[in-house]
């Protein structure tokens, strides 16, 4: 009865929840109480709107000027012919790691001696892969945290490094300046897989992890399989896409998805967000809603114009990333202190 009087109170006043967590013994505020949607049953648990707000350590959720995801529009991305490839480095070996289901989302956390480096691009460190996180939606063309030109995608893949050479662990880099980088990959459905995404998402793995806190061993990964063929990148200065929400995170998104089966996504969405004795709730539609841009610019290491004077034809060529329904037009380009600006209008 008290649970649903305060989820209410909670539920008509934001403001309310300031006073609340002001008492001394409310239970629930800990690092785990939070969710992406409403529980069906049960007590209040904050989603992404409440975030900043039940949580004063949280409160960059609410009150952050720079945060993930957002939505990426094209036409407003800046050509910088000063970012480099990313270069991976795994050493030429290939990895172990453990599959984890979290209640949130599936994630792959390498061995303690395995370690994978990524540098270049927009990096001035090199960083390392802490963790492989999916999030993906209950139906196709939704799930990823990101959009492009407004769109979602069925899933996002997000490769979450931390700044080794200046912070000993991550749980130090999340907190501080330069402290992550994440890569961020886009999952479309198709006949193929890609096979990283295969090793992680067949029927015999994959139902290994059915329930919150299943885990499952896999070996013999090879990280480079996840990245798709291509040099393209977007980056943006951001943050982490759950609470503390810090704004710590610089962002790669490849120019190129991953594809994975039908089947594998339908694996996906038989994931449980419970242990096996509670009632099913789909894992699906694990994602923060997209955040202001405010103003942040959007780099590329794509060159327009690098096939001719064609800039409109160019652009859909090169952008592997198209709306269906957007059209580009009214396009000029600018060119100015030797970076190339792309003008125009989505329609
Ligand atoms: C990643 O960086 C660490 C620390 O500099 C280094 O020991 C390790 O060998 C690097 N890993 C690879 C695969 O280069
Ligand atoms: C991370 O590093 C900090 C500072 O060196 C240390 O205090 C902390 O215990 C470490 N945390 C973990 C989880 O290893
Ligand atoms: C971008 O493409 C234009 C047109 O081909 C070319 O003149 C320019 O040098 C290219 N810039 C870079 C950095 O590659």
């Amino acid at each position: 009865m008290m649970d649903i009087i305060w989820e209410l109170l909670i539920i008509l006043h934001a403001n309310v929840i300031v006073c609340i967590s002001a008492q001394p013994n409310l239970p629930k505020i800990h690092e785990g109480w939070w969710a992406y949607k409403e529980v069906v049953q049960g007590s209040f648990v904050p989603v992404p709107s409440f975030w900043g707000l039940v949580n004063s350590a949280w409160n960059l959720c609410s009150v952050g000027k720079r945060q993930s995801p957002v939505n990426i529009e094209t036409s407003h991305m800046i050509f910088d012919p000063f970012l480099t490839p990313i270069k991976l480095n795994t050493g030429g070996r290939k990895v172990g790691g453990t599959m984890y289901n979290t209640g949130r989302h599936v994630s792959l956390r390498l061995d303690k001696e395995h370690l994978v480096n990524i540098s270049g691009g927009p990096m001035t460190y090199s960083h390392r892969l802490e963790e492989i996180r999916l999030h993906f939606g209950s139906e196709d063309g939704q799930g990823s945290e990101h959009l492009l030109n407004g769109q979602a995608f069925s899933g996002e893949v997000q490769l979450i490094h931390y700044n080794h050479e200046l912070y000993t662990n991550y749980t130090e880099a999340a907190k501080s300046p330069n402290g992550l980088v994440v890569v961020s990959i886009f999952m479309k459905i198709a006949e193929t897989s890609n096979s990283f995404l295969n090793r992680m998402l067949n029927r015999d793995t994959i139902t290994r992890i059915t329930y919150k806190n299943d885990a499952y061993l896999l070996t013999g990964l090879n990280i480079e399989e996840i990245y798709p063929e291509t040099n393209s990148f977007i980056t943006y200065e951001g943050s982490m896409t759950i609470p503390p929400c810090f704004e710590t995170a610089t962002w790669i998104l490849m120019n190129k998805p991953v594809y994975l089966t039908r089947m594998q996504m339908h694996s996906l969405r038989l994931l449980s967000q419970n242990q096996p004795s509670q009632i099913f709730l789909s894992m699906s539609d694990n994602v923060r809603p997209v955040q202001p841009l405010n103003n942040r610019c959007i780099r590329t290491n794509i060159n327009f114009s690098m096939q001719g004077k064609d800039c409109p034809n160019n652009r859909a060529q090169k952008l592997q990333y198209r709306g269906t329904n957007a059209t580009f037009t009214g396009f000029c380009c600018y060119l100015f202190l030797g970076i190339v600006v792309l003008l125009g209008h989505v329609d």
